[in-house]
């Protein structure tokens, strides 16, 4: 039998697409439309080279970073999923093992698992919201997050509710009851680890958004919570900056693409944003944030921190983005992988995977810190950047 441990998020992926029914492993996938900006994430981190030394190198690489506040051992963030379904332990898994290996969780307001749940076994969480509901709900749901010990809010914005693949969507039932298992049984039969783990727990996956629950209500279903979201009347810039005062803490606006938008972000007093396509789950045609990090780093890096988040899988994309301007990356799908594919020590396993990626290339390009890394270490062709709305 093969062993748990795995070398590469690419063979975590191939292990969760053995290990997911069909369904939950394709919303894992996600993408939007043609899956442009999914596939430029990826592609974009391909056409980037290195530019390494070979005598002189470091003996010891430091790779410690400050984030919203928090100290981490890596500058590498969970970003915030719903991972509904993928595994019985969920978000909780995840928060462990990013405790374990000192790194920051960013919590969905649309994950299965509670923030009490999951602040309990991770000190660094952000909490992360939508534009959803009235004021009074919003408020609701951040002091509730507040209250549970989350140290950060995450505001996504990129979100335009484009609903086709071209590849099609995954079936996903509103909740799982005895019509929508016989409609699924035909995947889950051929799964039997996947059904065994959640089986063991005496539970099959509820579809819930418990994070999203009114006081004294029982969580809505996804589906329900999704609803909530689409009759919510869009914000405005002053909407989030109401917002961030509310909050009062550290604040980051996760989605920029344009270095107008990164600078109404500075303006309305964020402690952070991401550059980010939403993983390409958003309006298909936005570019690779890695595209677009370095005309928004040059424009609003002095005055905010500056993360990016979309096609990260390696250490060494890490190092990338970090030449690029970023000051930190998230990274949404490699732990889900890790998580399908071996729970939470299988999102340990990606997180030393990238961990050793970040070392590997610290070592080649000769640097002693992450710090110290700049657009020279970086080789990229010349059409490669998107500088958008900096006129
Ligand atoms: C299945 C799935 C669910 C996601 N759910 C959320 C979410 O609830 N909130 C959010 O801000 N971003 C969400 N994202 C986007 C991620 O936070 C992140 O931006 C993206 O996954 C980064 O790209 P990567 O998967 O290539 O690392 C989701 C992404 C995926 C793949």
């Amino acid at each position: 039998m093969a062993t748990a441990w795995f070398e590469t998020v690419a063979e975590a992926q191939r292990r969760a697409q053995k290990r997911l029914p069909k369904s939950v492993y394709g919303a894992l996938i996600a993408g939007s439309e043609k899956g442009l900006s999914m596939r430029d994430n990826l592609a974009s981190f391909d056409q980037l080279g290195f530019a390494p030394h070979v005598a002189g190198l470091s003996s010891t690489r430091e790779m410690s970073v400050r984030v919203m506040g928090q100290d981490m051992s890596m500058p590498v963030i969970i970003s915030p999923t719903g991972v509904q379904a993928v595994h019985p332990q969920g978000e909780v898994a995840i928060a462990r093992a990013a405790t374990n290996r000192g790194i920051a969780m960013g919590l969905s307001s649309f994950a299965s698992k509670s923030v009490e749940e999951v602040a309990a076994v991770n000190s660094q969480t952000f909490f992360q919201m939508y534009w959803c509901g009235d004021r009074d709900t919003l408020v609701q749901r951040m002091e509730r997050a507040r209250a549970a010990g989350a140290k950060g809010l995450i505001v996504t914005l990129d979100w335009s509710f484009s609903n086709g693949r071209d590849w099609g969507s995954p079936w996903i039932p509103e909740k799982i009851d005895l019509k929508a298992m016989f409609k699924l049984a035909p995947e889950v039969v051929v799964r039997p680890r996947w059904l065994w783990s959640f089986a063991k727990t005496g539970k099959f996956p509820d579809l819930v958004a418990p994070n999203m629950a009114k006081p004294g209500e029982k969580a809505p279903t996804f589906f329900g919570a999704y609803y909530e979201w689409m009759q919510t009347p869009l914000p405005s810039w002053e909407d989030i900056a109401w917002l961030r005062e509310q909050w009062g803490g550290p604040f980051m606006v996760k989605g920029v693409s344009r270095v107008d938008d990164a600078k109404r972000v500075v303006d309305l007093g964020a402690t952070a944003l991401s550059v980010s396509n939403h993983g390409g789950n958003n309006l298909d045609g936005t570019p690779a944030p890695i595209r677009a990090l370095p005309a928004v780093a040059d424009a609003v890096g002095s005055q905010i921190e500056v993360l990016l988040d979309g096609g990260v899988r390696r250490g060494s994309d890490v190092v990338k983005a970090l030449a690029l301007g970023a000051r930190a990356v998230m990274i949404g799908r490699a732990y889900l992988w890790g998580l399908a594919a071996n729970g939470q020590g299988g999102v340990e396993n990606v997180l030393d995977v990238i961990r050793g990626g970040i070392d590997s290339a610290l070592l080649g390009l000769g640097k002693s810190h992450v710090n110290q890394l700049d657009r020279d270490d970086v080789v990229a062709p010349s059409d490669f950047y998107r500088s958008l709305g900096n006129s």
